[in-house]
């Protein structure tokens, strides 16, 4: 074989081994092989001596130029093998948070609480009507929960809300609101008539839980104040929501009670939604619920907030809205309602 085609062969076998290699550290060693001191171009290179002068410079320029191909290949396949080792590393670290999204889409969501979900929908349908919707502090003082409501220290009335005090400020002065209807309260001191709003909100009672009663429940209060608002609106408001809430086969009556606050006073029935009026055990045969309280402002609370009660005339009224959510939805039991069971909870 001529010295030429022997360099041609080496370069051959060279490129094949760079080409070759998997990974940076084997092409360095192959590099070694076929570029460093022991490689067979450089051997080839010692022999050039042994040629003739013309042999000796073509031979001489053949190994240059096969030097800086192979020189060439292999900076081009330690560039591919590098980068293919830097995108192995980038791989290996990510973090695959498609397997995160497999496992919360996997998790149930969470979802409103059904009174919160009752609530809103009750405000839906008062804001539908025109109403305002308008929030109190839960905790309360004896002045805005019973004073001003004209149910002054130590008046009888005051035994019909059994009450939790806190321990603040002089004894029985400060408590958790037994009603929603210290908003009103509120409401009237901050502006003037005329209003049209309903007050969402928690409300706390000293009682023993059972089936239809929660210690820490929820209410609605309704106020409107205007000039020339008769009894008449009250029973056609009532009546409206009852049909708007649970259907419209579903209608109200009212019945005569007494609450401080209000005068004339009245208990809101509401056909039994489970029997629609036929008469069942849950309604003790009547075909209706009790559902709210409500009347006419009393001019006293008118009195307290400052509001001429010669010139305005008002209604109030307030419901539970756990009672709501435990007619419309048929519940057995109103403990339900708070025990956070997501068996019970998922349904709604
Ligand atoms: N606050 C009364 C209660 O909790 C309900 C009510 C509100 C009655 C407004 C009349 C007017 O029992």
């Amino acid at each position: 074989m001529t010295v030429p085609a022997t360099v041609a062969r080496i370069e051959r076998e060279a490129a094949d081994a760079l080409a070759g290699a998997a990974n940076v550290e084997e092409l360095r060693g192959v590099v070694t092989m076929v570029l460093g001191k022991r490689s067979p171009i450089v051997r080839v290179h010692r022999e050039l001596g042994a040629l003739d002068p013309d042999a000796r410079r073509t031979v001489g320029k053949q190994l240059h130029d096969t030097r800086e191909r192979l020189e060439a290949l292999a900076a081009e396949r330690l560039e591919a093998l590098a980068g293919a080792a830097r995108a192995a590393r980038l791989e290996a670290d990510r973090l695959d948070l498609t397997e995160v999204g497999a496992v919360v889409s996997s998790m149930s969501r969470g979802h409103l609480h059904l009174v919160d979900q009752t609530r809103r929908a009750l405000e839906d349908v008062f804001v539908g009507m025109g109403f305002e919707v308008e929030e109190g502090p839960e905790t309360e003082t004896d002045w805005y929960n019973f004073v001003a409501l004209n149910i002054p220290l130590a008046h009888p009335a005051r035994s019909m809300w059994d009450t939790f005090f806190l321990d603040v400020g002089e004894p029985e002065t400060v408590l958790l609101r037994t009603h929603t209807s210290p908003v009103q309260i509120r409401l009237m001191e901050r502006h003037a008539p005329p209003f049209h709003a309903v007050m969402p909100g928690r409300t706390f009672r000293r009682e023993t839980r059972d089936a239809s009663h929660l210690a820490v429940f929820h209410q609605l209060e309704g106020l409107v104040v205007d000039h020339g608002i008769t009894f008449a609106d009250l029973a056609g408001t009532v009546e409206t929501f009852a049909n708007a809430y649970f259907g419209p086969d579903i209608h109200t009556r009212l019945r005569p009670g007494y609450f401080p606050f209000t005068e004339p006073s009245a208990e809101v029935d509401v056909t039994c939604t489970i029997c629609r009026g036929e008469g069942c055990r849950t309604c003790s045969h009547t075909g209706w619920l009790e559902l709210a309280g409500c009347g006419m402002v009393d001019p006293a609370v008118f009195d307290a907030v400052g509001i001429d009660a010669e010139e305005w005339t008002g209604f109030a009224f307030g419901f539970g809205i756990d009672r709501c959510a435990q007619m419309r939805h048929q519940l057995a039991d109103l403990r339900l309602l708070d025990e956070n069971d997501v068996r019970f909870l998922r349904q709604f």
